[in-house]
Protein backbone atom coordinates (compact mmCIF):
# COMPACT_ATOMS: atom_id res chain seq x y z
CA UNK A 1 0.00 0.00 0.00
CA UNK A 2 1.48 3.79 -1.02
CA UNK A 3 1.40 6.33 1.57
CA UNK A 4 -0.57 8.24 0.19
CA UNK A 5 -3.41 5.37 0.29
CA UNK A 6 -2.72 5.51 3.98
CA UNK A 7 -3.17 8.82 4.86
CA UNK A 8 -5.54 10.15 1.77
CA UNK A 9 -4.69 12.78 -0.50
CA UNK A 10 -2.45 15.77 -0.17
CA UNK A 11 -5.78 17.54 0.22
CA UNK A 12 -6.89 14.85 3.42
CA UNK A 13 -3.27 15.02 4.37
CA UNK A 14 -3.52 19.00 5.14
CA UNK A 15 -6.72 19.02 6.52
CA UNK A 16 -5.73 16.39 9.44
CA UNK A 17 -2.39 18.20 9.84
CA UNK A 18 -4.61 21.35 10.88
CA UNK A 19 -7.10 19.49 13.13
CA UNK A 20 -4.00 17.93 15.16
CA UNK A 21 -1.90 21.21 14.55
CA UNK A 22 -4.94 23.19 16.37
CA UNK A 23 -5.81 20.40 19.15
CA UNK A 24 -1.77 20.83 19.79
CA UNK A 25 -2.55 24.57 20.29
CA UNK A 26 -5.53 24.44 22.62
CA UNK A 27 -2.97 21.94 24.59
CA UNK A 28 -0.36 24.80 24.80
CA UNK A 29 -2.91 27.22 26.15
CA UNK A 30 -3.55 24.78 29.08
CA UNK A 31 -0.07 23.52 29.12
CA UNK A 32 0.88 26.82 29.89
CA UNK A 33 -1.53 28.09 31.92
CA UNK A 34 -0.82 24.87 34.58
CA UNK A 35 2.70 26.16 34.21
CA UNK A 36 2.28 29.77 35.08
CA UNK A 37 2.11 28.34 38.60
CA UNK A 38 6.04 27.65 38.52
CA UNK A 39 6.05 31.39 38.78
CA UNK A 40 4.88 31.04 42.41
CA UNK A 41 8.46 29.85 44.05
CA UNK A 42 7.07 29.92 47.77
CA UNK A 43 7.17 26.70 49.34
CA UNK A 44 3.08 26.91 49.36
CA UNK A 45 3.51 27.50 45.67
CA UNK A 46 5.34 24.51 45.41
CA UNK A 47 3.45 22.51 47.01
CA UNK A 48 0.53 23.66 44.73
CA UNK A 49 2.71 22.98 41.35
CA UNK A 50 3.04 19.24 42.88
CA UNK A 51 -0.26 18.82 43.82
CA UNK A 52 -1.56 20.21 40.25
CA UNK A 53 0.89 17.75 38.53
CA UNK A 54 -0.40 14.49 40.33
CA UNK A 55 -3.89 15.70 39.33
CA UNK A 56 -2.64 16.02 35.66
CA UNK A 57 -0.72 12.65 36.09
CA UNK A 58 -3.79 10.47 37.64
CA UNK A 59 -7.21 12.07 36.81
CA UNK A 60 -8.71 9.86 33.95
CA UNK A 61 -10.31 12.39 31.90
CA UNK A 62 -6.77 14.08 31.28
CA UNK A 63 -5.22 10.66 31.43
CA UNK A 64 -7.47 10.11 28.29
CA UNK A 65 -6.67 13.87 26.86
CA UNK A 66 -2.97 12.63 26.88
CA UNK A 67 -3.39 9.47 24.78
CA UNK A 68 -5.37 11.74 22.30
CA UNK A 69 -2.10 14.44 22.70
CA UNK A 70 0.59 12.02 22.21
CA UNK A 71 -1.45 10.39 19.33
CA UNK A 72 -1.67 14.09 18.01
CA UNK A 73 2.03 14.74 18.01
CA UNK A 74 3.11 11.88 16.11
CA UNK A 75 0.42 11.85 13.75
CA UNK A 76 1.49 15.80 13.52
CA UNK A 77 4.96 15.07 12.92
CA UNK A 78 5.02 12.13 10.35
CA UNK A 79 2.02 13.90 8.23
CA UNK A 80 4.33 16.77 7.91
CA UNK A 81 7.09 14.77 7.08
CA UNK A 82 5.38 13.44 4.21
CA UNK A 83 3.87 16.55 3.33
CA UNK A 84 7.33 18.12 2.82
CA UNK A 85 8.50 15.32 0.75
CA UNK A 86 5.61 15.47 -1.78
CA UNK A 87 6.41 19.25 -2.18
CA UNK A 88 10.12 19.02 -2.82
CA UNK A 89 9.15 15.62 -5.22
CA UNK A 90 6.44 17.69 -6.79
CA UNK A 91 8.87 21.00 -6.83
CA UNK A 92 12.86 19.10 -7.50
CA UNK A 93 14.41 22.54 -8.39
CA UNK A 94 13.88 24.60 -6.27
CA UNK A 95 12.55 28.37 -6.66
CA UNK A 96 15.42 30.89 -6.76
CA UNK A 97 15.71 32.95 -3.90
CA UNK A 98 14.50 35.92 -5.29
CA UNK A 99 11.21 34.43 -6.09
CA UNK A 100 11.06 31.93 -2.67
CA UNK A 101 10.69 35.55 -0.92
CA UNK A 102 8.40 37.06 -3.02
CA UNK A 103 5.40 36.07 -1.30
CA UNK A 104 6.12 33.15 0.80
CA UNK A 105 7.33 34.24 4.63
CA UNK A 106 10.57 32.87 5.68
CA UNK A 107 8.90 30.66 8.25
CA UNK A 108 5.71 29.73 6.22
CA UNK A 109 9.18 27.97 3.61
CA UNK A 110 10.99 26.21 6.69
CA UNK A 111 8.08 24.70 8.40
CA UNK A 112 9.35 21.10 8.32
CA UNK A 113 12.96 22.16 9.71
CA UNK A 114 11.01 24.42 12.17
CA UNK A 115 8.96 20.99 13.13
CA UNK A 116 11.56 18.94 13.39
CA UNK A 117 13.22 21.34 15.76
CA UNK A 118 10.39 21.61 18.04
CA UNK A 119 9.89 17.82 17.81
CA UNK A 120 14.04 17.51 18.57
CA UNK A 121 12.69 20.02 21.52
CA UNK A 122 9.82 17.73 22.90
CA UNK A 123 12.40 14.54 22.97
CA UNK A 124 14.58 16.74 25.35
CA UNK A 125 11.49 18.11 27.25
CA UNK A 126 9.77 15.07 28.05
CA UNK A 127 12.69 13.31 28.96
CA UNK A 128 13.69 15.54 31.61
CA UNK A 129 10.11 16.21 32.53
CA UNK A 130 7.09 13.41 31.74
CA UNK A 131 9.80 10.89 31.99
CA UNK A 132 10.97 11.52 35.68
CA UNK A 133 7.70 12.31 36.37
CA UNK A 134 5.73 9.00 35.52
CA UNK A 135 9.10 6.51 35.85
CA UNK A 136 11.78 8.58 37.32
CA UNK A 137 13.28 7.98 40.75
CA UNK A 138 12.09 11.58 42.16
CA UNK A 139 11.39 12.41 45.97
CA UNK A 140 8.07 13.18 47.71
CA UNK A 141 6.88 16.66 49.36
CA UNK A 142 5.54 17.29 52.73
CA UNK A 143 2.15 16.57 51.29
CA UNK A 144 3.26 13.00 49.76
CA UNK A 145 3.15 14.36 46.18
CA UNK A 146 5.94 13.17 43.58
CA UNK A 147 8.31 16.50 44.19
CA UNK A 148 8.41 17.27 40.21
CA UNK A 149 8.47 20.72 41.27
CA UNK A 150 11.70 20.39 42.44
CA UNK A 151 12.72 18.38 39.07
CA UNK A 152 12.07 21.62 37.26
CA UNK A 153 13.84 24.10 39.65
CA UNK A 154 17.00 22.17 39.41
CA UNK A 155 16.95 22.12 35.12
CA UNK A 156 16.23 25.70 34.90
CA UNK A 157 19.39 26.49 37.53
CA UNK A 158 21.51 26.01 34.54
CA UNK A 159 22.07 28.36 32.42
CA UNK A 160 22.55 26.63 29.27
CA UNK A 161 19.04 24.75 30.20
CA UNK A 162 17.52 28.16 30.62
CA UNK A 163 19.31 29.22 26.74
CA UNK A 164 17.90 26.10 25.33
CA UNK A 165 15.00 26.78 26.09
CA UNK A 166 14.63 30.24 25.25
CA UNK A 167 15.99 29.46 21.32
CA UNK A 168 13.68 27.13 21.22
CA UNK A 169 10.56 29.03 22.40
CA UNK A 170 12.12 31.18 19.73
CA UNK A 171 11.78 28.15 16.91
CA UNK A 172 8.10 27.49 18.44
CA UNK A 173 6.59 31.11 17.72
CA UNK A 174 8.03 30.77 14.10
CA UNK A 175 6.46 27.77 13.52
CA UNK A 176 3.08 28.87 14.91
CA UNK A 177 3.53 32.16 13.08
CA UNK A 178 2.67 30.24 9.91
CA UNK A 179 1.03 27.28 11.13
CA UNK A 180 -1.71 29.02 13.02
CA UNK A 181 -3.08 30.58 10.28
CA UNK A 182 -2.48 28.25 7.38
CA UNK A 183 -4.93 26.02 9.15
CA UNK A 184 -7.65 27.66 8.96
CA UNK A 185 -6.79 27.62 5.04
CA UNK A 186 -6.59 24.00 5.11
CA UNK A 187 -9.95 23.67 6.87
CA UNK A 188 -11.00 26.11 3.70
CA UNK A 189 -12.27 28.81 6.28
CA UNK A 190 -11.43 31.72 4.13
CA UNK A 191 -13.43 34.79 4.52
CA UNK A 192 -12.61 38.25 3.65
CA UNK A 193 -14.15 39.77 6.97
CA UNK A 194 -12.69 36.80 8.81
CA UNK A 195 -9.15 35.41 7.19
CA UNK A 196 -7.51 39.07 8.28
CA UNK A 197 -9.09 39.15 12.18
CA UNK A 198 -7.51 34.81 12.21
CA UNK A 199 -4.31 36.07 10.80
CA UNK A 200 -3.72 38.91 13.62
CA UNK A 201 -5.25 36.09 16.22
CA UNK A 202 -2.43 33.96 15.01
CA UNK A 203 0.78 36.50 14.81
CA UNK A 204 -0.91 37.27 18.97
CA UNK A 205 -0.89 33.53 19.65
CA UNK A 206 2.68 32.91 18.28
CA UNK A 207 4.30 35.90 19.84
CA UNK A 208 2.38 35.63 23.54
CA UNK A 209 2.66 31.86 24.42
CA UNK A 210 5.92 31.43 22.95
CA UNK A 211 7.12 34.08 25.19
CA UNK A 212 5.50 33.32 28.35
CA UNK A 213 6.78 30.04 28.43
CA UNK A 214 10.23 31.24 28.27
CA UNK A 215 9.31 33.49 30.62
CA UNK A 216 8.60 30.66 33.17
CA UNK A 217 12.73 29.04 32.97
CA UNK A 218 13.99 32.36 33.41
CA UNK A 219 12.32 33.46 35.86
CA UNK A 220 13.06 30.22 37.58
CA UNK A 221 16.90 31.19 36.98
CA UNK A 222 16.79 34.50 38.27
CA UNK A 223 15.07 33.42 41.36
CA UNK A 224 16.59 30.06 41.97
CA UNK A 225 17.60 29.76 45.92
C1 LIG B 1 9.02 26.57 30.14
C2 LIG B 1 8.13 25.93 29.56
C3 LIG B 1 7.62 24.57 29.96
C4 LIG B 1 7.60 23.96 31.20
C5 LIG B 1 8.06 24.52 32.53
C6 LIG B 1 7.02 22.67 31.02
C7 LIG B 1 6.84 21.73 32.03
C8 LIG B 1 6.39 20.44 31.85
C9 LIG B 1 6.30 19.46 32.89
C10 LIG B 1 6.70 19.71 34.35
C11 LIG B 1 5.84 18.31 32.33
C12 LIG B 1 5.58 16.97 33.05
C13 LIG B 1 4.21 16.96 33.67
C14 LIG B 1 3.46 15.73 33.42
O1 LIG B 1 4.03 14.68 33.11
O2 LIG B 1 2.23 15.81 33.52
C15 LIG B 1 5.59 18.58 30.94
C16 LIG B 1 5.06 17.68 30.03
C17 LIG B 1 4.85 17.95 28.70
N1 LIG B 1 5.21 19.11 28.03
FE1 LIG B 1 5.92 20.78 28.86
N2 LIG B 1 6.66 22.51 29.70
C18 LIG B 1 7.06 23.65 29.02
C19 LIG B 1 6.92 23.89 27.66
C20 LIG B 1 6.38 23.00 26.75
C21 LIG B 1 6.20 23.27 25.35
C22 LIG B 1 6.54 24.60 24.68
C23 LIG B 1 5.65 22.14 24.81
C24 LIG B 1 5.26 21.90 23.37
C25 LIG B 1 5.86 22.44 22.34
C26 LIG B 1 5.50 21.16 25.86
C27 LIG B 1 4.99 19.89 25.70
C28 LIG B 1 4.84 18.96 26.72
C29 LIG B 1 4.19 17.66 26.52
C30 LIG B 1 3.61 17.13 25.22
C31 LIG B 1 4.19 17.03 27.78
C32 LIG B 1 3.56 15.68 28.14
C33 LIG B 1 2.16 16.03 28.64
C34 LIG B 1 1.30 14.86 29.09
O3 LIG B 1 1.82 13.80 29.44
O4 LIG B 1 0.07 15.02 29.10
N3 LIG B 1 5.96 21.72 27.04
N4 LIG B 1 5.94 19.89 30.67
Amino acid sequence: MSRSAILGSSLTKKYWMALTGLFLCLFLIAHLAGNLQLLDMSPEGQLKFNAYAKFMTTFPLVKAASYLLYFSILFHAFDGILIAIQNRKARPVRYAKENAGANRSWASSNMALLGTLVLVFLVIHMKHFWFEMHWGDIGTDADGNKDLYTVVAAAFGQSWYVALYVVMMAVLAFHLLHGFQSAFQSLGINHPRYTPMIKNVGVFFAVVVPVLFALIPVWMFVHRA
